[in-house]
């Protein structure tokens, strides 16, 4: 959700904001705009719709040469995705210029007041106060746009990052956040801000976290920071280890495909690492003691969407392994069933973005409770791994794509080795059968580039389906998330209704739905699982039974199910928990293409953002 962009140096700002733009688009949004500081007047340039709108005006009509300016691509909460709500707003001198991702809780109330005070406010938006609350403690007499900024703050409620720039200080940028993304670029005579690294990684690879309630001011050649209160605080800097290259489309079509193409290299890099020339696993950033780990007795996974299918495939594995009771919860819901918590209770939040305000209000309220909270993220520097008592990076490079794609595998690879290594600390498993597990996640990477070489069939499949108007799939055990996972790529993508089930929940309702010629897909389990395999062999056969065209996902050599397979995707033989990390991959394959097929823009789904940072 909005990306933002302020820079001050020598380059052209216009330039520098909008290709920052252009990389944070992922994120999601519905309008466009910047504002630079030239000529002593603060000049800005916005329109609704994608970044070629507002291209196309900044063509016909330039803005003039500056080295400072700040940028905003927009998904609309308070007021329509129309030119007029698109952020940069003024106050009603255009002096100042602000930005702003989050909510502004109080905004009606703040609202109420400035009309009250004479003034005239033009958009629907919660931002827009914001500039005219600058403009009053500026005119009251605050030296600095970094001392009204900390007076501003001070007054409002809900999640804010606000980048502000202000005509009669043309050399500084001053940003502030508080439940909302925000990082520093620290360059050579040039600094930046940005909702996330993306925005200045071809420029700087050095950046700087930022703290709740924190105002930064960025100059040319300076970064400061402080608290709302004015108290300076300690750079947190951190070293950005991605490619800049990373986050380019390479040639592809879509940045999902080329991330797709990414998952053997997510996968192994996820486990690069972690094991110990004896091969005991060990987890850097795991800032919990052995003796804290053994204290557990509960672990309860927290996270949204495609998060949350990684953590059901933790339960499986996590209970298996450890014995250790696991409960998985959808991240929005947690807090508000009061759940029961200790300091016994491991609570292990999924987030990709590490930005998901669902998943960060769960985890303070689950370290209110006192329980200790580990992050399984991808986002160096984000706030939920901060907010952490430890934290497993998943190390799968930028994700672009707003469907999560190679995160996922990557997010259950984490979570297998939380898993193991709880049942190596507390003992539920020997040393070999650790390392049993780890050689075949270690095999991993090579099964998911044959099913990637051998994905034509698939994509033929999807272009046959093109007319589908509902599409089911089905799983047991681990397969039940992957159909999930399965549903929601299709959903997201293509815009088709899909649903998935648990194999064994078919007939207790969602048989009704099969009709002649329904795709239905089924997750058939590996063979060594037999009691499983069975019972969904049975399923398939009522399913086709009701008439549905059935697409088989089953492991090589399984031919128990050619007889009901309509269609029949061949899958590497892995161990039956491992499975997901193969079987999801057909899957996102399916979805992309049907997507494309049907015109989507398959890497920024309508209405859907990469970084959900509101409630
Ligand atoms: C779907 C998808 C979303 C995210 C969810 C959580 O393809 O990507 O469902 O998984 O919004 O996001 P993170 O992982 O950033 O917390």
């Amino acid at each position: 959700m909005c990306g933002i962009v302020g820079y001050v140096g020598a380059k052209q700002a216009q330039d520098v904001v909008v290709e920052g733009l252009r990389r944070l688009e992922y994120r999601g949004y519905d309008s466009a705009g910047v504002a630079l500081v030239a000529d002593g007047r603060v000049q800005v340039a916005k329109r609704a719709g994608k970044l070629a709108n507002l291209d196309k005006i900044l063509a016909e009509k330039p803005l003039p040469a500056s080295q400072l300016g700040i940028g905003h691509t927009r998904w609309a909460t308070h007021g329509a995705p129309t030119d007029r709500n698109a952020h940069p707003h003024t106050d009603c001198s255009g002096r100042i210029a602000v930005v702003h991702n989050g909510i502004i809780e109080n905004f009606a109330t703040l609202r109420a007041g400035l009309e009250d005070r004479g003034h005239t406010l033009v958009s629907d938006t919660d931002t827009e106060a914001v500039a005219h609350l600058l403009e009053e403690v500026l005119r009251d007499g605050a030296t600095t746009l970094t001392a009204a900024m900390r007076v501003v703050c001070q007054q409002l409620h809900g999640a804010f990052t606000l980048v502000v720039v202000d005509a009669q200080q043309p050399d500084a940028v001053v940003a502030a956040r508080r439940n909302s993304p925000l990082v520093v670029g620290r360059g050579e005579g040039e600094n930046f801000v940005a909702s996330d690294v993306a925005a200045f990684i071809q420029h700087t690879r050095e950046a700087i976290e930022l703290g709740q309630d924190q105002v930064v001011t960025i100059t040319a050649t300076e970064v400061s920071v402080t608290d709302f209160a004015g108290d300076p605080v300690e750079l947190r800097e951190f070293h950005v280890d991605w490619d800049a290259s990373a986050a380019e489309k390479g040639g592809y079509e879509w940045f999902m495909l080329k991330e797709i193409d990414e998952q053997p290299q997510a996968v192994s890099d996820t486990l690069l690492g972690r094991f110990s020339p004896s091969g005991q696993l060990q987890l850097d950033e795991m800032r919990l003691s052995n003796g804290e780990l053994r204290e557990i007795d509960k672990v309860i996974v927290i996270a949204c969407g495609t998060a949350f299918y990684a953590g059901m495939v933790a339960k499986y594995a996590i209970e298996h392994w450890t014995r250790i009771p696991c409960e998985v919860e959808l991240a929005s819901e947690f807090r508000y069933r009061d759940p029961v918590l200790d300091r016994s209770t491991l609570v292990v939040a999924i987030s990709q973005s590490g930005e998901t305000m669902d998943t960060l209000m769960a985890i303070r309220h689950a370290r209110q409770q006192r329980s200790r909270v580990l992050a399984i993220c991808n986002t160096n520097g984000s706030t939920i791994p901060r907010e952490s008592d430890a934290v497993i990076y998943t190390h799968a490079g930028p994700e672009v794509a707003v469907a999560g794609t190679k995160t996922f595998l990557a997010q259950i690879v984490a979570c297998y080795l939380l898993g193991l290594y709880l049942a190596q600390v507390r003992g539920t498993k020997y040393g070999d059968e650790v390392a049993a597990t780890v050689r075949e996640l270690r095999k991993i990477p090579a099964a998911i580039a044959r099913l990637l070489a051998e994905a034509e069939p698939v994509r033929e499949l999807a272009r046959s389906l093109v007319g589908a108007r509902s599409v089911l799939f089905v799983g047991r055990h681990v397969g039940f998330p992957v159909a999930l996972e399965g549903a929601l790529k299709l959903k997201e993508l293509a815009y088709i209704h899909a649903e998935g089930f648990a194999a064994g929940e078919l007939k207790h309702g969602p048989i009704a739905l099969i009709d002649e010629g329904v795709p239905v897909f089924v997750v058939v389990p590996p063979q060594g699982r037999d009691m499983v395999h069975d019972k969904v062999v049975s399923n398939i056969q009522e399913i086709r039974a009701r008439g549905a065209r059935t697409i088989v996902l089953a492991e090589d050599g399984d031919d128990d199910v050619v007889p009901y397979a309509d269609d029949l995707i061949r899958l590497p033989k892995v161990p039956t928990l491992l499975q997901p990390l193969v079987s999801t991959v057909p899957l996102q394959i399916f979805a992309c293409e049907l997507a494309t097929r049907l015109g989507r823009d398959v890497d920024q789904p309508r209405n859907l953002a990469k970084s959900v940072t509101v409630e």
